[in-house]
């Protein structure tokens, strides 16, 4: 079963409660979190993680793109996170080991995401222990750049190891994903598209969704 994440970067931040509405018919919220300092981009933080959380229940999948992310886990699991995925660029196995061992004792769910550069074997000290394994298919910072192709070797690498090591971990795939990369993505492994462009940058949000279901 794919999961639909639409990513509310692309959304009017004035009009975020039309814009979360809208959405219904997917599964999850993709929040993008960037601090200007792990990417060139900054967008949103806590504060409005947690006003997200007061007006919808839908699950909350919350993108650290920054650095030291294992000094805001507690702060985004109480805003209302349901799973947090932190760069493994963004710091070393020590910082990554209590990053996740942070989300363990808040009770959300772990992610660890990995750029465009980084190998996938990169997830083995963790992957017994995952929910979620984000593969980046742009280089991480803006919404509406072009998949990178190169990236489906690595959901498929990443698939083959999680097949191994913990078949239950999902797969989520972000940046450029439209109705033909997402079939790619989910040809190479993938079982959550993240999509920000193609879903708000349409006249028709729902039709985007189902579209990005291959409905
Ligand atoms: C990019 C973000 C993405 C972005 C995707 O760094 O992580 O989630 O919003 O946007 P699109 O779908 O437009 O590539
Ligand atoms: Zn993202």
């Amino acid at each position: 079963m794919i999961k639909i994440a639409p990513s509310i970067l692309s959304a009017d931040f004035c009009m975020l409660d039309r814009d979360l509405k809208a959405i219904q018919t997917a599964d999850w919220v993709h929040v993008d979190v960037m601090d200007g300092m792990f990417v060139p981009n900054i967008t949103i933080g806590i504060p409005v993680v947690q006003s997200i959380r007061r007006h919808t229940e839908m699950f909350l999948d919350v993108h650290l793109m920054i650095t030291q992310p294992e000094r805001y886990v507690e702060d985004f699991a109480a805003a209302g996170a349901d799973l947090l995925s932190v760069h493994l660029e963004a710091g070393g196995p020590p910082a990554i080991r209590r990053a996740l061992d942070a989300m363990g004792r808040c009770g959300v769910k772990k992610g660890v995401a990995l750029r465009p550069i980084t190998s996938p074997e990169a997830i083995l000290p963790y992957a017994e222990e995952l929910d979620l394994v984000l593969v980046m298919t742009v280089e991480p910072g803006f919404g509406g750049q072009s998949f990178l192709p190169g990236q489906l070797d690595t959901i498929e690498r990443v698939r083959e190891i999680l097949q191994r090591r913990n078949p239950r971990c999902l797969l989520e795939v972000d940046g450029g994903i439209n109705p033909v990369t997402a079939r790619q993505a989910v040809a190479a492994g993938a079982n959550v598209l993240v999509a920000g462009s193609a879903v708000y940058g349409s006249g028709d949000v729902p039709g985007a969704i189902a579209a990005l279901r291959g409905g």
